[in-house]
């Protein structure tokens, strides 16, 4: 569990207090001297890495026209770069050890479009891209990569927004045919089949846990 909040780490207690080993660690997947702190430490705190998951986003929105170069650049570094850094700073321990899974977070606006969030949707639709490269490339030292595509989930990513933007919050509603947005606890099924061994078999695939959002 590594990003830069407190809520991080009061969530690692509660793993803790279920009889778990769990630590929060500062990272900033803009920095790659940060990302390459993370291996060292997880190998010192437990021994080994078998597991990554990649579930950090930053969103700005706005239409196309009006979006700036410096919230364009911000996405990709923390969205589609850090990703790539994360992932190959992972990659290289997991291939040490001819062994992991990797599964990488992106979103049904890979291929679901919706307005005022293009930026947001173009590192996000690089995601599954990235993850059949890895999957590829990193298949013969034994390692699964994979990636989850959420629909919209009200979470510190858009609370506000969806706050201030009762019809926005109202289209994206309506444009999951299951009748709901997703919840943090839709994702945790094949979050865990992808992490275990059940997936053995699988790699490289992009898996939309969106209500249906994608058939539409
Ligand atoms: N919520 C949705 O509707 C939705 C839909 C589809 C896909 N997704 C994707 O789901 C993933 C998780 O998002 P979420 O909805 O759970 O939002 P969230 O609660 O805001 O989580 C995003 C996480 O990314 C971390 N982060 C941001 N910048 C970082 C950086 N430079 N270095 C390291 N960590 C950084 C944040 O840490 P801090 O809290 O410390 O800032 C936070 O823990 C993201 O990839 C997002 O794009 C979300």
């Amino acid at each position: 569990m590594a990003n830069s909040s407190p809520e991080q780490g009061e969530r690692a207690a509660a793993i803790r207090v279920q009889d778990r080993q769990a630590r929060a660690m500062f990272l900033d997947l803009r920095r790659p001297e940060s990302i390459a702190e993370l291996v060292p430490a997880v190998r010192q705190a437990f021994g080994r890495i078998d597991i990554l998951v990649n579930s950090v986003g930053i969103i700005r929105r706005g239409p196309i026209e009006a979006v700036s170069p410096e919230d364009r650049d911000a996405m990709m570094a923390v969205n589609l770069r850090g990703a790539f850094l994360l992932c190959r700073a992972v990659g290289r321990e997991l291939i040490a050890r001819k062994h992991g899974k990797i599964v990488n977070v992106s979103s049904n606006i890979s291929q679901v479009l919706q307005p005022h969030r293009g930026t947001y949707a173009v590192t996000q639709a690089g995601l599954p891209h990235l993850t059949r490269v890895l999957a590829l490339e990193w298949a013969p030292h034994g390692i699964n990569v994979n990636a989850i595509a959420p629909a919209p989930t009200i979470t510190e990513l858009n609370r506000k927004f969806f706050e201030d933007h009762p019809e926005d919050l109202k289209a994206r509603t309506q444009s999951i045919p299951l009748g709901r947005l997703g919840a943090p606890e839709d994702y945790v099924g094949v979050a865990v089949f992808l992490a275990s061994r059940a997936s053995d078999f699988v790699t490289g695939q992009t898996y939309f846990v969106d209500g249906g959002s994608n058939l539409i």
